[in-house]
């Protein structure tokens, strides 16, 4: 792979694709681990006298269209405070100059060409500035234009600090074969996760699940889940994933009308009624004893919707259970990381990788468009 340490960047101009889609709530950032991962590329290129403008996706707007909700500028803010700097959002490839040190473009999402990798986009980017670097480790699986066109047609791109250490870690931790394995698949893209899940089994004994692909599960077996989140699609492709017998779902369930009622009760998994949603699961005691024995943990998602109070119990109890097990513990993804700050010392987990999507297909051994347009090899 071609390294930020193996490239000529003195005094030089930098595009710095980084992944700063981080959790945002009423223009706060709830969670900066992705921010804070990416200084050590940053502080490297300060030295050598090198003006970044970083480039991010953020969310996913409608391609091509520049929704106000899905601006990098509550990012931009905290870049401000953590840097301790100015830092200007130019709205357009067009705008960008080199005048600070470090800047930021708008949402690439914005731009109509990123998601389908458009041929004029891509080069845009790749000449941009002198030299194009690739350090969003979390948007790696994206054939996008700013995650694999660019990187192809610029004449000098590399890897950044944090690919680097990403895909090292990755490495090591998944040439370790330890038995048994246990991965934990949770959150609501339930299509895309079920992919991951198929993958999962291949270098797992048992993947517990979590969030609207439980709920996926438990009606491809049979069960009533009311009017809880759930892709229909998925049903007969969640019913040859159950005939494994490798994937651990829940006994209990925590229920309620709606997500904002203020109630809810915990309930056997038979026992959901038509007008009730499911909106977390009960660690059971079989998935606490299959973390406690586990020598190696892949986690990716919670199991409810954990921001809030009402729904956080199942997701904590699982942060924690994997904390104090022996096992060699991998977590990775942007709700993941703000639940082990929310709930457990980070110090617990063995490694905590920026990447969700990615970070999954990484594991799952799957090529990761970025990483090949950089010259990566397993
Ligand atoms: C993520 O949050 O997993 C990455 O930033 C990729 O985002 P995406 O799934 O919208 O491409
Ligand atoms: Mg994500």
């Amino acid at each position: 792979m071609r390294k930020l340490g193996d490239t000529d960047v003195f005094n030089k101009t930098v595009a710095l694709r980084v992944d700063l889609n981080v959790p945002v709530k009423d223009g706060k950032v709830l969670d900066d681990t992705r921010i804070l991962a990416i200084i050590p590329t940053l502080q490297y290129l300060k030295n050598q006298n090198s003006k970044t403008a970083l480039i991010s996706h953020f969310g996913r707007p409608e391609p091509g269209t520049d929704d106000e909700k899905f601006s990098l500028l509550p990012v931009a803010k905290r870049l401000e405070e953590i840097f301790d700097t100015k830092i200007l959002l130019f709205q357009s490839l067009q705008d960008v100059n080199f005048n600070n040190d470090i800047s930021l473009v708008e949402n690439i999402r914005f731009m109509p060409g990123e998601v389908v990798n458009d041929t004029d986009l891509s080069s845009q980017l790749s000449k941009l500035a002198d030299v194009y670097i690739f350090d969003a480790f979390g948007a790696s699986h994206r054939s996008h234009a700013s995650t694999f066109g660019a990187i192809k047609a610029s004449q000098a791109s590399c890897a950044g600090f944090l690919l680097e250490e990403e895909t090292d870690a990755l490495i090591k931790a998944m040439r370790s074969h330890e038995a048994p394995t246990l991965s934990i698949v949770g959150g609501s893209k339930v299509s895309s996760k079920l992919e991951a899940i198929k993958s999962l089994l291949h270098v797992s004994n048992e993947v517990l699940t979590g969030g609207g692909i439980t709920n996926t599960f438990l009606k491809a077996s049979g069960n009533n889940i009311g009017t809880s989140l759930c892709e229909d699609s998925m049903i007969e492709h969640a019913k040859d994933l159950l005939a494994t017998s490798k994937i651990l779902l829940p006994e209990e369930v925590v229920v309620s009308k709606s997500i904002q009622s203020g109630e809810s009760r915990v309930c056997s998994i038979d026992a959901v009624q038509d007008d009730e949603m499911i909106l977390d699961q009960v660690l059971s005691p079989e998935a606490s004893e299959k973390i406690a024995i586990a020598k190696k943990i892949i986690w990716n998602g919670p199991v409810g919707v954990f921001e809030q109070k009402l729904f956080s119990k199942g997701t904590q109890e699982l942060a924690q259970a994997i904390a104090s097990s022996n096992a060699y513990s991998l977590a990775g993804g942007g709700e993941t990381l703000l639940a082990i700050k929310m709930f457990i010392d980070k110090s617990n987990i063995s490694y905590c990788s920026t990447g969700g999507g990615a970070f999954l297909e990484f594991v799952e051994g799957k090529e990761l468009p970025s990483l090949s347009a950089l010259g990566f090899k397993f």
